[in-house]
């Protein structure tokens, strides 16, 4: 079986610290312009997101225009061979705000990752929360999210929305912390 995801998307998402609402899309359904790769640079560049996410990935060199290219082509792919789910959450202007994924079509378990820029801080655990709902309809059992152990932004944003440390795991690996979200 594969999740079952609405077209059309847009979910309201509200930024905990600003009352701000923004709206969350398929990455499929978002039209990728100039301004639009010019921004997700721009976030993709910003230190917190970029020494977390992308100076290993990419060598210690910028987040290119091309990266911000490849991350639609890679979202666009998934939805379209139903492997992985990617989200863009948009201010209401329709400028890149935060990122967020799920990983995999596995019901049982999967992976979801996110990025936020530091411009809309308060806007991630709301955002988990929402996708939570949305996998949950979706059919997915269980999301789960890996954190690196010193990511003290990223680990508040699980235990906000709900996720539990899975111990066993956690004590397992030396780089990631794991939290879970099971559906009943
Ligand atoms: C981790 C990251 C996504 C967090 O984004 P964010 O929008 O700042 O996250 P949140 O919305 O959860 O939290 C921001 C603040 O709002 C508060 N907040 C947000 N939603 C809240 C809620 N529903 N209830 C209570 N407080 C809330 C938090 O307490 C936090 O404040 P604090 O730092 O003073 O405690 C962002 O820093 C980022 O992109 N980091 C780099 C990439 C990364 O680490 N990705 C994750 C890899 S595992």
């Amino acid at each position: 079986m594969t999740p079952r995801f609405p077209r059309n998307l847009s979910i309201p998402v509200t930024n905990y610290l600003t009352g701000v609402t923004y709206s969350l899309h398929r990455v499929d359904e978002v039209v990728e312009t100039d301004e639009i790769l010019a921004e997700m640079v721009a976030i993709g560049n910003e230190t917190l997101v970029y020494s977390w996410l992308f100076d290993e990935m990419l060598d210690g060199k910028p987040y290119q225009t091309k990266n911000a290219r490849d991350f639609f082509e890679m979202g666009i792919n998934g939805w379209r061979s139903s492997k992985m789910f990617v989200f863009l959450l948009l201010t209401k202007d329709g400028h890149p705000a935060a990122c967020i994924d799920i990983k995999s079509a596995d019901l049982g378990r999967a992976e979801i990752g996110y990025l936020a820029s530091h411009r809309h801080r308060g806007v991630m655990t709301n955002t988990v929360v929402a996708l939570s709902e949305l996998a949950k309809e979706a059919g997915y059992k269980m999301l789960y999210g890996r954190v690196r152990k010193r990511n003290r932004e990223s680990l508040g944003v699980l235990l906000r929305a709900g996720f539990s440390r899975n111990e066993q795991e956690s004590a397992e690996c030396e780089t990631y912390d794991y939290f879970e979200l099971k559906f009943s």
